[in-house]
């Protein structure tokens, strides 16, 4: 079967890898892909092609859909979900695999995720949705400080503001309203309560009556080491055994997921793909935040807490959750279109894996591209996959294209975890995810570009656990 994939970044260069080791795939299409993907070898050992397409153009993203004729379509980012390339799609009579632009609210506009979840008692902030200043005035006295000001619709992580006073809170929603904070005008701005926690990316498949987990990552947004400095797409994520329990695991699915999918479909926009919940896991000790380990080794109660929905797959973690991936993808699509995912059992490696992503120097601010990048083909251990970004060929030479550049992305050997045993990456009898950590890092010493940054202390939380 011919597989078309929509998007162009690290997350796409991911699941077309992984449409490659399937056997039913004979072809992998990318629009618009990028030159790292196409250069990919396929499972079917044959390279991805590539097809040019800007994903915030309709007509020309059903344009090439038509051109190509693809046995399924898979949309990997939010816009062209927003757009409502989905329902285009199916109109047409394409197999495709995503939500439609009703189910993708949940991610495209704040203010129904959040009347969503109020609606249906699935927890989450106190909030408050305002469209005037005035009446952000009027509700900002009814939090606490510190503050959450929140855009409404889709803003690449640049929409949300956590604000020390209210002053700050009041300028960062008349920026949002005027335009000047996100370019265009918002015309609903949320306010939130501030959450003190962990963050945690819960993954569940949903068929548009089942939800069924998938897997638990966690990414590391800001830029700097130690949670650090201005908020990126993510520059870092890792996925383990343990990373949630097991009962904790069952509670999301129950409590978020199943609840979203039913009410979902009662609401007549039935959900179909992946629901990615982006949790803040609050629990607290001693006036400390405790991870979800940490909290459970220890009796103490985790509230967990819905930040947001996306209605997509997430970037980094996809990188990090596909290669542990044992089911054929094409099985995972095809449940979630169907409505057949309560019949399927995903099956991961044991262990962990690691995604770290290598970005270009300034990002997520100003940065230079066209830079040449050196050592690609350094990277000869099997375990170690290195997704492309955002990568072009110039004069047949690889170069920089983007604000995340590469996703060296590893998974570990180790499947049983010695307690209390690591002690550095690589480190004899150490953890899974120290095994991981040790074949990333390894691999990047002999990656370069000019400027190239990347976070050295990627599970950091779970290492301070002993996961
Ligand atoms: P969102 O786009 O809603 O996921 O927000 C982006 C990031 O802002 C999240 O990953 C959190 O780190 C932070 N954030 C969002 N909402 C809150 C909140 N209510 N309390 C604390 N941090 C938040
Ligand atoms: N890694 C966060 C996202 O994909 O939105």
């Amino acid at each position: 079967m011919k597989v078309l994939v929509i998007g162009g970044g690290g997350r796409e260069h991911a699941i077309c890898w992984a449409l490659g080791r399937s056997a039913r795939v004979t072809e992998v299409v990318c629009a618009p892909g990028n030159a790292g993907i196409a250069g990919s070898a396929s499972g079917s050992g044959k390279p991805v092609r590539c097809v040019p397409v800007d994903v915030g153009d309709l007509a020309a993203m059903v344009a090439v859909v038509e051109a190509e004729r693809p046995g399924l379509t898979v949309v990997g980012p939010e816009l062209p979900l927003s757009l409502g390339v989905v329902d285009e799609l199916m109109r047409r009579g394409f197999r495709v695999f995503g939500p439609t632009k009703a189910a993708a609210q949940l991610e495209t506009s704040k203010s129904f995720a959040k009347q969503f979840m109020q609606r249906h008692g699935i927890p989450t902030a106190a909030h408050a949705v305002c469209t005037s200043l005035d009446e952000v005035r009027e509700e900002l006295p009814r939090f606490a400080i510190p503050v959450v000001v929140k855009a409404d619709g889709l803003a690449a992580g640049k929409g949300v503001v956590i604000c020390q006073t209210r002053l700050q809170a009041e300028k960062a929603a008349a920026e949002m309203f005027s335009g000047a904070l996100l370019g265009a005008a918002e015309s609903e701005v949320v306010i939130e309560e501030f959450l003190e926690g962990e963050e945690v990316s819960f993954f569940a498949l949903c068929d548009g009556k089942h939800a069924v987990a998938l897997a638990a990552a966690q990414d590391h947004k800001r830029v700097g080491e130690g949670d650090t400095g201005p908020n990126t797409g993510g520059m870092g994520a890792y996925t383990g055994d343990g990373l949630l329990s097991a009962p904790m695991e069952q509670w999301l699915l129950k409590n978020v997921a199943q609840q979203v999918v039913d009410e979902m479909a009662l609401e007549g926009a039935a959900f179909h793909g992946i629901l990615f919940c982006g949790m803040m896991m609050v629990a607290q000790r001693d006036g400390t935040t405790l991870s979800p380990q940490r909290a459970s080794s220890l009796g103490t109660p985790t509230l967990p807490m819905v930040l947001e929905f996306n209605t997509r797959f997430g970037d980094p973690e996809t990188q990090a959750i596909l290669v542990r991936l044992e089911n054929d993808i094409l099985e995972i699509f095809d449940a979630a279109i169907d409505g057949t995912a309560d019949r399927l059992a995903i099956r991961m490696r044991p262990g962990a894996s690691v995604c770290v992503i290598a970005a270009s120097g300034g990002y997520p601010g100003k940065y230079a591209s066209g830079l040449p990048i050196a050592g690609l083909d350094s990277v000869l251990d099997p375990e170690v996959v290195v997704f492309h970004s955002g990568t072009a060929l110039k004069d047949g030479t690889m170069v920089t294209a983007g604000g995340r550049v590469l996703g060296v992305t590893a998974v570990s050997r180790a499947s049983v975890r010695a307690p209390g045993s690591a002690s550095g990456p690589g480190s004899k009898g150490g953890s899974a995810l120290w095994d991981a950590l040790g074949k990333a890092y390894g691999a990047l010493q002999g990656i370069s570009f000019e400027g190239m940054q990347f976070r050295g202390d990627i599970g950091w939380r779970a290492l301070r656990d002993g996961l």
